[in-house]
């Protein structure tokens, strides 16, 4: 526990601003969207990426022109349509997925797996042939079923490692820090917090028994707090009002997360995230909790926190959750499985 704590308060900031020992390339899968458009003008600007390739079913050879004419020294190529996706993502070290579609309002995250799910499971399949090393994070939703998802695709093709499969919950964190602060009247950089769980409603648990500095508040704070981050994203929808979900605090998250995995590949130590991974840490087989970043992906995963009286129940009543989710996500990964090779040998 004590360790955890540590590391989490070493974190360093987010920032484009440090050497670099090696380059890497980064594919953005979805770059043409709300979220992949303000992610790859973040991403461009990180000095571990010199080639970062676009895709998406159309428009991203005239973001590619666009991002041209930028003088930065990262090198940006388009991509477009499901004939070009592998070669989009060919050699990359990372990709990131940002493909698929928003929530409207009213929806759960859940209810896009029938929209999503496929996407995801195209993407993975061509990460799968065209670089099977690569570190892959999903933002596409439902996270909770779209990783396991993805792990059974690569797992039926023999390129499965869960050190390199993540899902990315970064915006739970940068959520919490942000409502923490405002809180508590101090800047939200000063503030670590881990959020563990999944990445839809009560299954998002941010531990604020373990906020840095420690959380000046009473019960009724606390729990009002939980609930808004957990409702967050759905703050946002509505507020959006049918156009959508949260983008730019998306690819803010999202850019925070590919950093931190590109400084690891470079070498840098003691770097942890939070981020949604297959694990054993709890009766779920997938789980967002603080794991410590290094060169094949995750390097260690990190203890579960202590927990309060009110998280330890809250968890309890989360897990069931997560672990239907998996099963979800996984049949429907072999039924598209099944399915494709149905017509294959037809
Ligand atoms: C979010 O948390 O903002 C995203 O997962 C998008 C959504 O549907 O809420």
């Amino acid at each position: 526990m004590f360790a955890a704590r540590k590391i989490l308060s070493d974190i360093p900031r987010f920032t484009w601003r440090y050497m670099v020992a090696r380059t890497f390339k980064v594919a953005i899968v979805g770059a043409g969207g709300g979220i992949g458009q303000p992610l790859s003008l973040l991403l461009r600007q990180s000095p571990g990426i010199t080639e970062l390739a676009l895709h998406d079913l159309h428009g991203t050879k005239g973001l590619a022109a666009d991002h041209s004419h930028i003088c930065t020294r990262c090198q940006v190529s388009g991509y477009e349509g499901e004939g070009e996706l592998e070669t989009a993502v060919s050699k990359s070290d990372v990709v990131v997925v940002a493909a698929g579609m928003p929530r409207l309002p009213g929806m759960e995250r859940d209810h896009l797996m029938a929209a999503n799910g496929n996407v995801a499971i195209k993407v993975t399949n061509a990460i799968s042939v065209a670089c099977p090393h690569a570190l892959v994070a999903f933002i596409t939703n439902p996270i909770n079923m779209i990783v396991p998802a993805a792990a059974e695709i690569l797992k039926a093709a023999g390129t499965f490692s869960p050190e390199r499969l993540f899902g990315i919950t970064t915006l739970d964190v940068v959520r919490s820090k942000t409502f923490i602060a405002e809180h508590m009247q101090i800047s939200p950089d000063t503030v670590n917090i881990p959020v563990i769980g999944g990445h839809a409603g009560k299954t998002i648990l941010p531990l604020i028994s373990q906020c840095q500095p420690h959380f000046k508040g009473n019960a009724s704070d606390i729990e009002k707090l939980t609930c808004r981050i957990q409702e967050a994203g759905t703050e946002v929808v509505k507020a959006k009002a049918g156009k959508g979900s949260a983008t730019l605090s998306m690819a803010f998250a999202g850019a925070k997360f590919v950093d931190s995995l590109l400084r690891a590949l470079n070498g840098e130590e003691g770097l942890v995230e939070c981020a949604y991974v297959a694990s054993d840490l709890t009766d779920a087989p997938f789980f967002a909790s603080p794991v410590e970043l290094g060169k094949q992906g995750i390097k260690r995963y990190l203890d579960l926190p202590n927990l309060s009286e009110s998280e330890k129940h809250a968890l309890k009543k989360l897990l069931p959750v997560l672990q239907q989710n998996a099963i979800e996500g996984q049949l429907f990964a072999r039924n598209s499985t099944a399915e494709r090779i149905k017509k294959l040998s037809n």
